[in-house]
């Protein structure tokens, strides 16, 4: 086991380069599924969670080798159209495997996701398009158990704008005989790069970057190579990083325009930003304001900022409210600030943050990716030494997030630890 030891009080300064989006590189893997052949995957971030999609799906019989920050996959059809619970209960994006191994194979047999840190996280939508596609879908013992002589395009018409669901239907859809509607898809710019890559496979998907996807089917896809874009939320968590030590940081190899909704709250709460074409230039000046936020679907404010956003109000001029109306229950991250000092109060799905002079080194524990990365960053500006334990959360999500923040001025070490 890994812990990190912080010792707060570097204000950050420099510049630091953004790795491969996690969200992006999860649906990518699965889509090789569809098509034998060989693909390459660059600018593949360096991440637990890669290699847990990248073992489920050597162990449905793909090769793949992963080195230097590229993935190639070889695919020369499955031997397995299974994703057992020991991988799913690890990482919930396993479920994407459902929908083109459903799509190429008429059978897939999936686990069901358990909840994670913060409560459950229904599939229910998931389901019900395949349905609609034409799929049996039965439940028996934790499983998902989908069947299909063939696969009908249908119009689906999404109450929430799932992310998942919309990538796991796009993938079923894509062999389906005739048209399918997809209403009210998830526009995240991982799901945008996820239906471009179809696209590069052959598939025939309009309405890309919109609510409404269009996709017709074809009787055959083939192998391609993609890159990686990069991760918006290490980014903004990066950037949150220079803010919350009131520093002045440079991050490259980002994609500013997936940042907006960040950008625009972190002006309000004083910093001066400025953007290139794959660049953000953050500059403090001597306060934080308190600026209220509300989690939104793309291109509103993303829930994976919202534990990074706390952090940074904790330490605030004056009183700010988070809600999060994405996950309504995800707060682990407020007992553990508090133990930093901070002045939180969690009502229903909003936060309520009372800004304090100063946060106080402490132990901590880290519950979940996002809410481990906001211990990170209260430990940059908390008085004293913090320790953030159980960091394989981090490692889920973040490529060597301590060597990025060190390349910043901060002092922090990665230190083995029999501590649980
Ligand atoms: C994706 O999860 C991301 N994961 C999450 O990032 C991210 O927080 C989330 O989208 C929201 O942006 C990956 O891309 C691998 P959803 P996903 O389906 O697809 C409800 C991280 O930190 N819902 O868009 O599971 C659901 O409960 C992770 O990198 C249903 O009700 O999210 C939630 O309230 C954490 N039924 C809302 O929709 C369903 O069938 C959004 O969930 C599916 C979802």
């Amino acid at each position: 086991m890994f812990k990190f030891i912080i010792h707060g009080g570097q204000k950050l300064k420099g510049e630091v380069e953004v790795s491969g989006a996690k969200n992006a590189l999860l649906g990518l893997l699965p889509a090789t599924i569809l098509a034998d052949g060989e693909y390459s995957f660059y600018n593949s971030p360096e991440l637990l969670d890669a290699r847990s999609m990248i073992k489920l799906l050597e162990n449905m019989g793909e090769e793949i080798e992963f080195s230097n920050h590229t993935i190639k996959v070889k695919n020369y059809g499955l031997k397995v159209f299974e994703a057992p619970y020991e991988f799913v209960k690890k990482m919930r994006a396993s479920i994407y495997v459902l929908g083109p191994t459903l799509s190429r194979y008429k059978y897939a047999k999936v686990s069901m996701p358990g909840g994670c840190a913060w409560g459950p996280r229904p599939i229910n939508l998931h389901l019900e398009a395949i349905q609609k596609l034409g799929a049996n879908v039965e439940i028996d013992q934790g499983y998902i158990i989908a069947k299909a002589d063939t696969l009908k395009g249908a119009k689906i018409v999404f109450n929430i704008p799932s992310v998942g669901a919309t990538v796991n239907t796009m993938m079923a859809a894509v062999y389906a005989k005739g048209t399918t509607l997809i209403s009210n898809a998830a526009i995240e710019p991982e799901v945008t790069a996820i239906a471009n890559f179809l696209v590069k496979m052959g598939a025939k998907i309009s309405g890309i970057g919109t609510k409404f996807l269009e996709i017709q089917g074809v009787d055959s896809l083939h192998s391609a190579d993609d890159t990686v874009i990069p991760d918006r939320i290490e980014a903004g968590t990066l950037l949150i990083a220079g803010a919350i030590t009131q520093g002045n940081v440079r991050i490259t190899r980002c994609r500013p325009d997936h940042l907006d909704a960040l950008l625009t709250k972190l002006t309000d709460a004083g910093f001066s930003i400025e953007t290139g074409e794959d660049f953000v230039e953050l500059n403090s000046s001597d306060k934080i304001l308190p600026v209220n936020v509300e989690t939104e679907v793309y291109p509103g404010f993303p829930t994976d900022l919202q534990a990074q956003w706390i952090s940074l109000m904790t330490i605030a001029d004056g009183a700010s409210e988070v809600t999060d109306n994405i996950y309504f229950d995800r707060f682990n991250h407020v007992p553990e600030l508090n133990r930093l000092g901070a002045n939180i109060i969690v009502k229903g799905n909003t936060a309520i943050i009372k800004g304090v002079e100063k946060l106080k080194g402490a132990k901590v524990m880290s519950t979940d990716l996002r809410a481990s990365a906001s211990l990170v960053l209260a430990g940059l500006v908390a008085e004293g030494t913090t320790e953030v334990l159980r960091i394989y959360h981090l490692d889920r999500g973040y490529e060597k997030i301590e060597l990025k923040l060190k390349k910043l001025g901060a002092e922090i070490e990665r230190v083995q630890t029999d501590e649980f």
